[in-house]
């Protein structure tokens, strides 16, 4: 039995303060603008517009995510620290597009809760209805900002029925609109019957916060609110007491039901409302679970993994960070720690965090916090790191591939940086690369076929190496294994024309549809076909 809990009070209220959060949504609905303004509120930056003009100034100084810039997506996923109300809230961005669900899906696994955006004049979009899928899959706690309501508007009934349709998942408002479009002009809070207003500075067309006044406070809503806007209010609380149960902690906490929040981003309205009650309700570090025992946030010993691997963030410096989430005890600069799948301790000093894209090197880290330490190629995603116990976490599957291409060097003299740069990006999670046993050509495989000119540009810009794609016939592949090894090797002698290594040297087989791949697992009972690694 390992003796590492501490119920030392005072550790407790620092994980006490984390949230651990990922925002998703889909692509224009207002991501950027709304971390922005989260940090103008935590007072991190001071103007806004700061995260717009300092991700064009990144493009232009550095073209590490040159695809990026042409195609007006995010295709990497960035991690900001920022403290709010004396809490330290830690923002995972997922990327937009729909070809990258293998990445979010490895973000939602560092997460506790999600913040999902809805354009109030699109309602519930593909995008956020895929990666919502995710976090539901994984029980993940959602809370909901109804975003762009100063423009024209879908009926907020209607938007609500939306979500609960096609998300799956309770709505409970805890806030409300007073008025939408032009006619916006604040929000009343369920939670305290407190009315914020909003007012049109007419020399920035931005609204501002004027009053905040009680909703029994009638002399001041008189003053501030029509009679027909005021009848409207109390309409719409009496409409939505009535139709929808209150906010249950309990259920959010299961992933049941998303408490429900109104704003426009851009006017930095109804925003602190979602920050208050991300800290007053959303879930603070708890457990993780690893493959021999559930892991407690509140234990002495650091433990925790790696989602993500982002190479070249400095092209300069060729350089790799691997993103750990801590999950128990605390990261102390300087400590020596133990990588459980070398088995080999390293000390790290130089562990950063990022806030609004600067990254800075930390003295400490607590559960819930995602530090970045630089890898010289050994850590791969899903690495666990502990103070000596061998313990690894099994959140982060690897899940096979739909579009495969056979990768084609231009200048063969390059073949050796082809292969490290490969290698690089495979380790990254940006694709899988294949060497089949019979040849010695190179496949790669995605997930998202986007994936594909991310590969060719990064190869490009990273590493200075030009290469093209020809088609293969291969539809889909398994990783294969069985208890039997002499079975096993029959099956091998049996198939080697189908079967490659992949970039961890696990032999996987190779089929040109799926009905062969059906035929193989009916013939070969005794070998293990795996969809996920
Ligand atoms: P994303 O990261 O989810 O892709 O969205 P982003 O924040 O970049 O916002 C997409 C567009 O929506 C931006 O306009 C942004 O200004 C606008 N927007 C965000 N929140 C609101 C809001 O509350 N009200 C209104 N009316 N617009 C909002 P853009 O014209 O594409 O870019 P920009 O020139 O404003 O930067």
């Amino acid at each position: 039995m390992i003796k590492n809990i501490t119920l030392n009070t005072k550790y407790l209220k620092k994980i006490k303060k984390r949230r651990t959060f990922a925002i998703i949504s889909h692509p224009d609905s207002g991501k950027t603008t709304v971390t922005e303004k989260f940090l103008f509120l935590s007072k991190v930056i001071h103007q806004s517009g700061t995260i717009k003009a300092k991700k064009s100034k990144k493009y232009a100084k550095s073209d590490w995510m040159e695809i990026e810039k042409k195609r007006g997506i995010s295709v990497t996923t960035s991690v900001i620290q920022f403290s709010y109300a004396k809490h330290y809230l830690n923002l995972l961005d997922t990327p937009g597009h729909e070809d990258f669900s293998e990445d979010t899906y490895r973000v939602l696994t560092a997460v506790d809760s999600c913040l999902m955006i809805i354009d109030a004049s699109k309602s519930v979009e593909t995008r956020t209805k895929k990666l919502i899928k995710v976090a539901r899959l994984k029980k993940i706690p959602i809370i909901t900002f109804i975003n762009k309501l100063d423009r024209n508007t879908y009926e907020f009934i209607k938007i609500l029925d939306d979500i609960e349709k096609k998300l799956k998942i309770f709505c409970v408002p805890m806030t409300w609109p007073i008025g939408s479009g032009k006619n916006f002009k604040g929000i009343f809070n369920f939670y305290d019957n407190k009315i914020i207003l909003y007012f049109k500075d007419y020399s920035t067309e931005n609204l501002h916060i004027i009053k905040v006044i009680s909703m029994v406070d009638s002399i001041s809503l008189k003053k501030y609110l029509n009679s027909h806007e005021i009848s409207v209010l109390l309409e719409d609380i009496d409409l939505v007491q009535s139709y929808y149960h209150k906010f249950n902690q309990k259920n959010f906490l299961k992933g049941l039901e998303t408490p429900i929040f109104f704003g426009s981003a851009l006017n930095n309205s109804g925003l602190k409302n979602v920050l208050d009650g991300l800290i007053k309700w959303g879930p603070y570090p708890k457990y993780r679970i690893s493959k021999s025992r559930k892991i407690n946030s509140t234990e002495k010993n650091f433990t925790g993994f790696v989602f993500k691997i982002q190479a070249n963030m400095n092209l300069k410096h060729h350089d790799r960070v691997a993103f750990i989430r801590i999950v128990s005890g605390k990261y102390i600069k300087g400590m020596r720690i133990f990588h459980v799948r070398t088995k080999k301790f390293k000390i790290i000093n130089n562990a950063m965090n990022f806030i609004a894209g600067e990254r800075f090197i930390i003295n400490k880290g607590y559960p819930g916090d995602i530090i970045g330490v630089y890898s010289n190629g050994n850590i791969k995603i899903g690495d666990t790191f502990t103070e000596g116990e061998s313990v690894e976490f099994t959140e982060i599957p690897k899940f096979t591939p739909d579009f495969f291409k056979c990768i084609i060097l231009q200048d063969s003299l390059k073949q050796k940086t082809l292969l490290r740069g490969l290698k690089q990006l495979a380790e990254e999670g940006v694709m899988h690369v294949f060497r089949p046993i019979v040849n010695n050509s190179l496949i790669l495989g995605v997930i998202g076929q986007l994936q594909f000119d991310v590969v060719l540009e990064r190869l490009k810009t990273e590493y200075k190496v030009l290469a093209s794609y020809e088609n293969t016939n291969i539809s889909c592949i398994r990783w294969i294994n069985s208890d039997n090894i002499k079975l096993l090797e029959k099956f091998k002698n049996e198939n080697y024309s189908s079967l490659a290594y992949d970039h961890d040297n696990v032999i996987v087989y190779f089929s040109p549809s799926t009905f062969r791949l059906k035929t193989i697992i009916k013939k070969y009972k005794y070998i293990n076909f795996l969809k996920i690694k």
